[in-house]
């Protein structure tokens, strides 16, 4: 992740380039002041200098993605469960994210198919927990396979009379690769034919066992229609994360993801960012993915403005300069010229990015016309 020149290591450790270069032969490697080194000859010169490797020492500012951040156990306050609700194309997990939320998010729906991922927040016995609606999941498979990790807990809507899909099984992997609980919702049991033990089975196969069968996997039946279960539901996710003793600090500067984002007409690029750690407030300055800006305005997840938000909750803002992608990560700075500079940093570093894998394209399109 980070890089550095031998010049610039030699001024990190205030000594001269051609020490660096001394010890590098020494080590076998012969380099100029210029080369850029890999990570293990920086930790192999760091040794020889008896300079442990810390973050201070060799800390990319603009690799936000890959910093990391520490915090006093004493900080650390509980809260919400991030929970995404995960499943094959029409299971039901819109219907059941509306039952959650008592109202009608299908209905404004284009189609009823979720165009986007929705983020919401819940009290449950004064206890806050925020859901994520996926659609299809494009957009969280790019986080996922970004490194983003937002979830704590999985909840998977399998359709009772429709039994494992293609994208049930995506679902799975997703929330094993994530290494999250998974809460099984065996939905649309009102219906005709609807089977939960066939679908108890076919999760067998993928180690989701249920209790009935001798497993340790919690099975909810329900009716996301009728309202049916849905009580349960919020019990078992409120169970499951009080096991995960799910904490961060509300008293740092912060840091989370983008969930959605895009270019509105009047408002300018729009973004929805979970906070993961510390608060974001209005007129932060942040960077977002590969653009930056100063918090406008917040909104929250009911459409109210809003000052500040706390870890674990979703906000709208608005400010930012460009569009940034779902996935990408967001970290506020205290100097805003700084957030600027890192901002712009990242925005040239993806446009030559972007160019050369373009130069790449054409010409691999020039070989195949040949
Ligand atoms: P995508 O976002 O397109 O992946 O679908 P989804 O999983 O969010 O499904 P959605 O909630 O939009 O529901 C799809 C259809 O199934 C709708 O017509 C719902 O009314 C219906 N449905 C959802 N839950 C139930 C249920 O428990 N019983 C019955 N009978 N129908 C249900
Ligand atoms: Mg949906």
């Amino acid at each position: 992740s980070e890089s550095l020149t031998v010049g610039e290591l030699a001024e990190k450790l205030n000594k001269d380039s051609s020490e660096i270069i001394k010890k590098l032969m020494f080590l076998g490697v012969m380099a100029t002041k210029n080369q850029e080194l890999e990570p293990d000859s920086i930790e192999l010169i760091c040794d020889e200098f008896n300079v442990e490797v810390e973050e201070e020492v060799i800390v990319d500012e603009t690799d936000i993605e890959n910093m990391t951040f520490d915090d006093n156990p004493e900080d650390l306050k509980e809260r919400p469960a991030v929970v995404t609700i995960m499943g094959h194309v029409d299971h039901g997990k819109t219907t059941l994210l509306d039952q959650i939320r008592h109202t009608k998010v299908t209905e404004g729906e284009a189609g009823g198919i979720t165009q986007h991922i929705g983020a919401y927040q819940i009290e449950h016995d004064e206890k806050q927990i925020t859901f994520l609606d996926t659609p299809g999941h494009a957009a969280f498979t790019s986080m996922r396979s970004r490194g983003a990790q937002v979830t704590d807990i999985a909840i998977l809507v399998v359709a009772a009379d429709d039994g494992v899909m293609p994208q049930t099984k995506e679902a799975i992997s997703h929330a094993k690769a994530a290494g999250v609980p998974i809460i099984v919702a065996v939905n649309k049991m009102d219906k005709e034919g609807a089977n939960p033990d066939r679908v108890m089975q076919e999760l067998m196969e993928y180690g989701l066992i249920a209790e009935d069968y001798g497993g340790e996997t919690i099975f909810v039946k329900m009716s996301a229609v009728q309202g049916e279960g849905i009580d349960e539901l919020v019990e078992m996710i409120v169970l499951v994360s009080e096991m995960e003793e799910l904490k961060a600090n509300p008293d740092r500067l912060a840091y989370g993801t983008v969930i959605e984002a895009e270019l509105d007409k009047g408002r300018g690029p729009v973004a929805t960012l979970l906070v993961q750690n510390g608060t974001l407030n209005v007129s932060d300055s942040v960077v977002v993915g590969n653009t930056f800006g100063r918090v406008r305005a917040m909104v929250n997840d009911i459409g109210r403005r809003v000052k500040v938000a706390g870890p674990s909750t979703p906000v709208e803002i608005t400010g930012l300069n460009n569009v940034p992608q779902a996935g990408d990560r967001f970290l506020v700075f205290e100097d805003e010229k700084k957030a600027r500079s890192i901002g712009e940093a990242r925005a040239q570093k993806a446009l030559e990015q972007n160019r050369s894998s373009t130069a790449k394209v054409s010409l691999d399109d020039l070989f195949e016309q040949i």
